[in-house]
């Protein structure tokens, strides 16, 4: 990790980049189930264009290095990479919570949520008041803030546990409210830093298709950082591979309808498997 703050609530557009415009999401709408994939009309204008990017800390090695890379609005994309590569430095330079160190980087206007490995709640705060927080921080009033979070804790299956502190959920329990919190901030773009990889794997399982059913639902842009391959297809449209020392797009992959396809699908995950192993080994020598 970089110096991010896990409970920064929320991030506005990277510090001296070029915004693109936003586009009109469709924030938060009925969380019908039965929702198809977002599908965007194209040519259309990226919601995340990193073009040569670099990031070097001091007088350190080259931590990122002529990264270039288009997320198109509403588009889930999976980035992996060996431990070190540069995935969660990326991930803080889109936010705006770090510079880079040279190239450009745009962003909506609006800005990202995110969202961590741990759910850094508030652990004197209610489930409900958690994501309240949030809200309020979104200047919504205080009449509204209970209900919205009601239904964001509804969305993410966690109604039962509006008046529950963190101690009292479980892990993956704890994940779905900072999802719920995530979603709270109304931003078009949710960058995800391995939010799953502490969770067992049948938690894991359920809170994919939780994920997978409110982006779907509400549009949201989503850049998803993990080291499991498995997850990587199961989520993502796209998976990018960065290299490491310096970090770089070694490969990409569209996941497209292999995405539903457990043929498919496994043979795409040892394919990358074996590309990242690659990379690894690289990176050991
Ligand atoms: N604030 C910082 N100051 C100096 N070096 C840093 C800082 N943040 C990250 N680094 C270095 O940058 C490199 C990339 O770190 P980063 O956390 O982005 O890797 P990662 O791909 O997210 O790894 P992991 O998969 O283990 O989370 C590492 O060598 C790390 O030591
Ligand atoms: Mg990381």
């Amino acid at each position: 990790m970089t110096g991010a703050r896990p409970d920064a609530p929320v991030v506005t557009g990277t510090p001296g980049a070029t915004s693109v415009p936003a586009r009109p999401t469709p924030l938060l709408p009925s969380f019908d189930l039965g929702a198809p994939a977002p599908t965007v009309a194209a040519p259309t204008a990226p919601a995340i264009r990193l073009q040569g990017v670099a990031k070097r800390f001091g007088a350190g090695p080259s931590v990122l290095e002529d990264v270039s890379l288009d997320v198109r609005p509403g588009e889930f994309v999976c980035l992996v990479g060996a431990s070190g590569c540069g995935k969660s430095t990326l991930l803080n330079i889109i936010a705006g919570l770090d510079r880079a160190s040279a190239g450009t980087v745009e962003t909506p206007a609006e800005g990202s949520a995110l969202m961590f490995q741990e759910s850094a709640l508030m652990p004197w705060l209610t489930a409900s008041r958690n994501i309240e927080l949030a809200l309020r921080l979104h200047g919504v009033s205080r009449a509204a803030r209970r209900e919205r979070a009601r239904e964001l804790l509804d969305v993410v299956g966690l109604a039962d546990a509006v008046d529950k502190r963190p101690h009292e959920l479980s892990g993956g329990m704890r994940q779905r409210v900072a999802l719920a919190r995530a979603l709270a901030q109304k931003r078009p773009v949710l960058l995800m830093d391995e939010p799953f990889a502490a969770l067992d794997a049948i938690t894991r399982d359920i809170l994919h298709d939780e994920l997978d059913r409110v982006w779907r639902a509400t549009g949201r842009t989503i850049v998803f950082v993990t080291h499991n391959v498995g997850e990587a297809v199961r989520l993502g449209q796209r998976v990018v591979l960065l290299s490491s020392r310096p970090g770089r797009v070694a490969h990409e992959w569209e996941v497209g309808a292999r995405r539903g396809d457990g043929t498919e699908a496994a043979a795409l995950v040892t394919e990358i498997t074996t590309r990242l192993r690659k990379e690894i080994r690289r990176n050991a020598a």
